[in-house]
């Protein structure tokens, strides 16, 4: 039946078969980006806040987070899936007050850490915080 309504030929099907794998690479790697402009079904204020903030501040001149401008920095670790990690710089819970202290405070927190005091503002570093929470 299929073959009345689509002449095909092992070439065309070969094509078709590339094309089918290239739109589900698409489709792959579309997803994330998707995640994050919807998935900040909870606080999406706090959230797109820190989004932004962590361009401004340029958090990602060292690191890399995701859905952040320009934010492609190596020289520290990525912070990609951050919200579903254990720890902050290895040693502290990671929950959001102590991750907004460890923006405010990174050398307070863990003497001696490579992570400079950036002049974060508590508010502002809550807002981060936030937005770094999502980040599955
Ligand atoms: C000069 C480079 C630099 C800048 C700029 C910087 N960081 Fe960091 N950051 C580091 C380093 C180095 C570490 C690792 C610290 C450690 O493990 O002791 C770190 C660790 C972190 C961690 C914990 C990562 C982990 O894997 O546990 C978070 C969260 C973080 N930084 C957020 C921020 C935010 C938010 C900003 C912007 C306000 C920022 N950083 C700016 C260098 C930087």
């Amino acid at each position: 039946m299929s073959r009345r309504l689509i002449p095909s030929s092992p070439a065309t099907n070969w094509r078709a078969c590339m094309l089918t794998l290239a739109g589900a690479w698409l489709i792959d790697a579309a997803g994330p980006v998707a995640a994050e402009s919807t998935g900040h079904a909870e606080h999406p204020r706090s959230t797109e806040a820190g989004r932004t903030l962590l361009a401004q501040y340029q958090c990602g001149s060292c690191h890399t987070i995701p859905g952040v401008a320009g934010a492609q920095g190596i020289a520290a670790g990525t912070l990609e899936g951050f919200g579903r990690r254990s720890y902050i710089a290895g040693r502290l819970a990671n929950i959001p007050d102590a991750l907004a202290a460890w923006i405010v405070a990174p050398q307070s927190l863990v003497p001696g850490t490579a992570m400079p005091a950036m002049g974060v503002s508590q508010a502002d570093a809550q807002l981060m915080a936030a937005y770094l929470m999502t980040l599955r």
